[in-house]
């Protein structure tokens, strides 16, 4: 039987990788980050010294023999991001290729280059019935028939402080005052970063972060973690 599919689409920082973690746990499917592949590609192609403003250069990359995206590699559980054999979990979280993949995945290239590897995700595996993914295009571009989609919005001033909130907690958690500075601590600012991030997605030519018509939309500004998990999988079982 063909995989049963889920997309979970939003801006930034509306909690889509935790809920649609928790989705996936509830509903015994594997969960795909697919931003997680955008920065494992950012990592690879910074690394080969190629800036996002030389697509020519990086679109030849992309279609030529050092290809970068048959060694990136997604395992769940406990989902962790492999690029040439190394767990690069960490290294794709910094800020640095938080603001890298954001000017990257703007590249048709970039796109096109993903797009196989998270249509395959999951497809050869005869434990897994169906995939959760999340990132900005997957009910639009990747799984444009999907079984069900989920788009969560939400106030950017919002975002930003649970944002700002999580950081402080990592910090208590780690013991370490110097864990973020204070451009990172922040919420105006960490408000004005998402929306520059958000406007970059929603702008694009290929692959925009957009609501499909036939998602339904989840405002998770308003409601906590669990409830707003709770909405997701009633959402998804009603469309199973
Ligand atoms: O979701 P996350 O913030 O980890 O994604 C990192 C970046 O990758 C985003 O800023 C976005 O520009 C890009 N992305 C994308 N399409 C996806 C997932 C992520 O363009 N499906």
């Amino acid at each position: 039987a063909p995989l049963v599919r889920v997309a979970v689409d939003g801006p930034s920082a509306t909690g889509k990788s935790d809920s649609a973690q928790q989705l996936a746990q509830r509903l015994g499917f594997l969960y795909v980050d697919s931003g997680a592949l955008f920065r494992a590609l950012a990592l690879a192609l910074s690394s080969k010294l190629l800036p996002a403003s030389n697509p020519s250069a990086i679109a030849a990359y992309l279609t030529g023999p050092e290809n970068p995206v048959p060694r990136i590699q997604w395992t769940f559980p406990p989902g962790r991001i492999m690029l040439n054999g190394h767990d690069v979990s960490l290294a794709i979280r910094t800020d640095e290729i938080t603001q890298k993949a954001s000017e990257y995945a703007v590249l048709p290239a970039v796109r096109e280059a993903l797009i196989g590897l998270q249509r395959h995700i999951g497809v050869d595996d005869p434990n897994v019935r169906g995939v959760v993914m999340d990132g900005r295009d997957i009910g639009t571009t990747v799984f444009p028939d999907a079984d069900a989609k989920l788009f969560l919005d939400g106030d950017v001033h919002v975002r930003a402080a649970r944002r700002v909130r999580q950081r402080r907690q990592q910090m208590a958690a780690a013991g370490d005052e110097k864990l973020f500075d204070a451009a990172a601590l922040d919420v105006v600012r960490v408000a004005e970063a998402l929306a520059a991030r958000d406007y970059r997605d929603r702008t694009r030519p290929q692959g925009a972060l957009a609501c499909a018509p036939d998602a339904v939309v989840i405002d998770s500004a308003s409601v906590t973690l669990t409830e707003q998990v709770d909405m997701m999988e009633k959402a998804v079982r009603s469309r199973l």
